[in-house]
């Protein structure tokens, strides 16, 4: 999951290097892709219940429902009130992602799909997926946050669901494959040169996440970081969206095409979501930001973006085991007639070697040079470039607004896909203001 956007080109890379291709991606946008006119969703959350440590909302309506649940104090204390709060909900979602989980691994076992890394498939094949999992679990311990264990334990206490199977489940993003689109505009790009920054996740629509769109938002205890919302999954705390009281905000995609200069990808470090979860609850800077993510043990090859609405400033990232490269808008790689440098914009559609996707962001960013703004982003951007069908978050980080869509969940109507859905506004002033229950 998470998207990840991540994994299988492991599998991918080896096959190119042993071949000496350069693979690009082959997909495209449909040329009769439609704007996205629902109007924006701007009601305010409305409350549902509370407990100790925890206040639960939702926001949005009908079909486009995203629960809103705030969480305080320690890290069991947080991770035990989003299992209170969400005590069923997240038994069906983390039961279901197994599930489904499992079978992936079976129709990898069996060859029907080959997105898993053949170094995991070796181990379910010679332990089991449990041990296979947790083999994973003790190459990314060292370079696991200490507040990561006791929430996990809060919410198992709180939840019902076995402490194991949670940790295991977050293990998955590491794992499993996607792609996505992002990119940071500011200065000449933007109507009054703040950044606007665009997230959007395109994994799998077939799987259980669909189901239960969540954001979390994070009023750690001191010495814990700083308020945070992640955006995401009820009963996931991994991060792959999210943004911070510090006006930071993440974007990520899984590289399945990138060029020889990733280099090898490696097992032993820090999972990427629970790095992107370091940014935005510990980091006040891009540079700290930039600081972490330059010497932290890399693992998969993905392409990071890190904004900061104090300095509207954002850096895209070339992010393995092997380098961590810092883009501007006039140092952009790949370098490609199909990946154009636009002023003042970083961009990225889909993948490293992406044609298809990437000249399609790059015509819809160029018409919108000068005046990319999330309600353009909405309309025209990622709604023509087909990008976001698991959810999409476009931070309006120095206006503290967050827009976020989710795609259609098993029981609801209307578009399948996140960008074409309607986008709910969050105003980050008021979520990152909320006081605790007062019980
Ligand atoms: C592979 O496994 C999946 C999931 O268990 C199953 O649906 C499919 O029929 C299997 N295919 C073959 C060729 O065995
Ligand atoms: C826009 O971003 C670039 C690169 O991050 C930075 O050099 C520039 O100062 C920013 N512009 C403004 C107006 O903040
Ligand atoms: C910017 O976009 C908005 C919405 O599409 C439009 O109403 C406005 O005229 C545009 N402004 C400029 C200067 O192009
Ligand atoms: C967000 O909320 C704050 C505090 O209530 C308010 O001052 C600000 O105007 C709001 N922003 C927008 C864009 O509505």
């Amino acid at each position: 999951m998470a998207s990840s956007c991540v994994v299988s080109w492991c599998l991918v890379v080896l096959l190119c290097a042993r071949l000496g291709l350069a693979a690009e991606c082959h997909g495209k946008p449909s040329p009769d892709a439609k704007p996205n006119l629902n109007p924006v969703d701007t009601g305010k959350p409305k409350v549902v219940s509370s407990t100790t440590n925890g206040k639960l909302f939702t926001i949005g309506q009908g079909d486009d429902l995203v629960y809103l649940l705030h969480v305080w104090g320690s890290p069991y204390e947080m991770g035990y009130a989003h299992g209170s709060l969400l005590k069923e909900r997240a038994q069906d979602m983390l039961n279901s992602v197994w599930s489904y989980f499992e079978l992936q691994v079976e129709q990898a076992m069996n060859g029907t799909v080959d997105f898993l890394p053949e170094w995991f498939m070796k181990d379910v094949a010679n332990f089991g997926l449990d041990v296979a999992l947790d083999l994973e679990i003790l190459a990314t311990e060292p370079y696991t946050g200490d507040y990561f264990l006791p929430e996990i334990k809060g919410l198992a206490d709180a939840s019902g669901v076995n402490y194991k199977k949670i940790q295991r489940i977050h293990m998955i993003g590491e794992l499993t494959k996607g792609a996505c689109s992002m990119f940071g505009a500011n200065s000449s790009a933007t109507p009054d040169g703040t950044l606007l920054q665009l997230r959007a996740l395109d994994w799998d629509v077939d799987g259980p996440f669909k189901n239960f769109p969540q954001i979390t938002v994070y009023h750690p205890q001191q010495g814990n970081g700083h308020a945070f919302a992640n955006i995401g999954w009820t009963g996931w705390i991994g991060s792959i969206t999210g943004v911070s009281s510090q006006k930071m905000a993440i974007s990520e995609i899984g590289v399945s095409f990138p060029d020889d200069t990733f280099g090898q990808e490696s097992r032993f470090g820090v999972p990427f979501t629970y790095l992107l979860r370091d940014i935005i609850q510990f980091d006040s800077s891009l540079q700290s930001a930039m600081q972490r993510i330059s010497s932290a043990h890399r693992t998969c090859d993905l392409i990071l973006g890190v904004g900061d609405g104090k300095e509207n400033e954002f850096r895209g990232v070339e992010y393995s085991a092997a380098v961590a490269d810092f883009f501007v808008w006039d140092n952009l790689r790949p370098e490609a007639t199909w990946h154009p440098k636009i002023r003042d914009i970083v961009y990225w559609g889909m993948d490293w070697l992406c044609p298809g996707y990437s000249e399609v962001l790059a015509k819809q960013l160029d018409l919108y040079h000068g005046n990319v703004t999330a309600l353009n982003t909405i309309r025209d951007i990622v709604s023509i470039v087909q990008t976001g069908d698991l959810h999409v978050a476009v931070y309006d980080l120095s206006h503290e607004l967050l827009y976020v869509a989710n795609a259609r969940g098993d029981s609801e109507q209307g578009p399948v896909y996140a960008y074409d859905r309607t986008f709910l506004q969050l105003n980050l002033t008021e979520v990152f203001s909320e006081l605790p229950p007062s019980l």
